[in-house]
């Protein structure tokens, strides 16, 4: 019963993922939590008042300018009685609200008189949660400390594929258990390096390689859902910043090594970049011309090792050190190798053979080699093996503290 006496508002928008909410309502009451509900107009359409309310077994609350509402319990203290806000599913429309402070309708002002903290679940259409304006208003939300949760990537109802999905309610509840207790990984700092890095050849041309970032900003998202404050170290991709982590970006790997190292000292350092192990040794300043001569001959110069780096830290070495091993051949041999040579904590091994789909896609295999143990992970989503991975951080710093 983690969330025992805790009360929780729950606040439904209009989405089709409000009947997720039902479900949400009984997993947190599981927990101990008391859920008062407020309904706006459109998640009437989706989820009744009457299964709301027989789930948080309390009356439920839709109207502003309702007698019996305001007579019973004002607006004002409604959502001061709470210890927690949560909004779920949250819509583009009512993060927009949220954000400008219109106060329009009974669950816009309890969020606008609100002293107390507030979590939002966002979800909604890919192409939404991916518009500038979203993007704005989740930046502004999270820098006055809304706390976010997801959303995550999958099928959508609308019969897209994305970013946009409502979290699983599991994971949810998870998020609102770590908010109370501080989460497992609160107070821990750490660091994260995700996506390709890119080596100038010339003012427009570039070296670089096929990772998407995926699997690392995953491994991000699913530290900080765990409370740690992390750092998002990332070359150029196309993905969305995870919510509630500090995102720095970079293109080349000497840009993301100076990151590194000014993010230190950190508890954790946890490398999932796919860093270029050369670069051009002088990149051109002008655009390289065909002139007649031939095609242009490029000396390579070895790029920093980060990992190594870290590892090799002195004092400023971070407590766990984690490596990820992106293999061709000989994967589980040659991590163990690159284990010892880099001198990483722990390294994931994974096969990035074309035909496996490691690179871009949104499963991993992995086979994880710490001092003395190791593990085979069965296929699972890149977020899987990013919670299973938070978790065996946790599990560590448990043991150590
Ligand atoms: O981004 P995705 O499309 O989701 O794909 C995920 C992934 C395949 C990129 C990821 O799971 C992965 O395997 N990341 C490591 C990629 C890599 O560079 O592997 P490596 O075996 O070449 O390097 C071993 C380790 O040294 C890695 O932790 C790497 O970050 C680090 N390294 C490598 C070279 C270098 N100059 N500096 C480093 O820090």
């Amino acid at each position: 019963m983690a969330l025992h006496g805790k009360r929780i508002l729950l606040i439904i928008s209009g989405g089709i993922a409000a009947y997720k909410s039902l479900d949400l309502i009984r997993r947190l009451r599981d927990q101990g939590a008391a859920v008062r509900c407020v309904l706006t107009k459109g998640a009437t359409q989706f989820v009744t008042p009457l299964s709301v309310s027989a789930l948080s077994e309390d009356r439920v609350y839709q109207d502003i300018f309702s007698l019996t509402d305001e007579a019973e319990m004002g607006h004002i203290q409604l959502s001061r009685d709470a210890d927690l806000l949560l909004v779920a599913p949250a819509t583009a429309d009512i993060l927009a609200r949220m954000a400008a402070g219109i106060a329009n309708d009974l669950a816009t002002t309890a969020l606008l008189a609100t002293d107390k903290p507030v979590m939002v679940v966002p979800a909604m259409n890919v192409r939404m949660w991916e518009h500038a304006a979203t993007k704005a208003n989740c930046a502004l939300l999270a820098e006055r400390g809304v706390a976010f949760v997801g959303p995550v990537q999958g099928d959508m109802a609308c019969g897209e594929y994305g970013f946009g999905r409502m979290t699983d309610v599991p994971d949810i509840v998870n998020s609102v258990v770590g908010h109370f207790n501080g989460g497992p990984l609160a107070g821990r700092r750490i660091l994260v390096t995700s996506g390709p890095t890119f080596e100038a050849i010339d003012p427009v041309r570039y070296i670089a390689n096929r990772s998407s970032g995926k699997q690392g900003h995953a491994v991000a998202a699913a530290l900080s859902g765990l409370g740690a404050e992390t750092i998002l170290i990332s070359g150029p991709t196309a993905l969305a910043d995870p919510a509630g982590v500090k995102m720095i970006k970079v293109e080349s790997a000497r840009d993301m090594l100076a990151a590194c190292k000014d993010a230190l000292p950190a508890d954790a350092a946890i490398c999932v970049a796919a860093v270029a192990d050369w670069r051009v040794k002088s990149a051109a300043t002008q655009k390289l011309k065909k002139n007649g001569g031939g095609p242009p001959m490029l000396e390579f110069a070895e790029n920093p090792d980060i990992l190594k780096t870290l590892s090799k830290g002195g004092n400023n070495r971070p407590e766990l050190v984690v490596g990820f091993a992106a293999e061709t051949e000989n994967v589980v041999d040659n991590a163990r190798t690159k284990r010892k040579t880099k001198k990483c904590d722990w390294i994931l091994a994974n096969d990035v053979s074309p035909t496996t789909g490691t690179f871009g896609g949104d499963a991993n295999t992995i086979h994880l080699v710490a001092d003395g143990a190791e593990e085979a992970w069965p296929t699972m989503t890149k977020q899987q093996v990013a919670e299973r991975l938070a978790a065996r951080i946790s599990d560590h710093f448990g043991k150590s503290t």
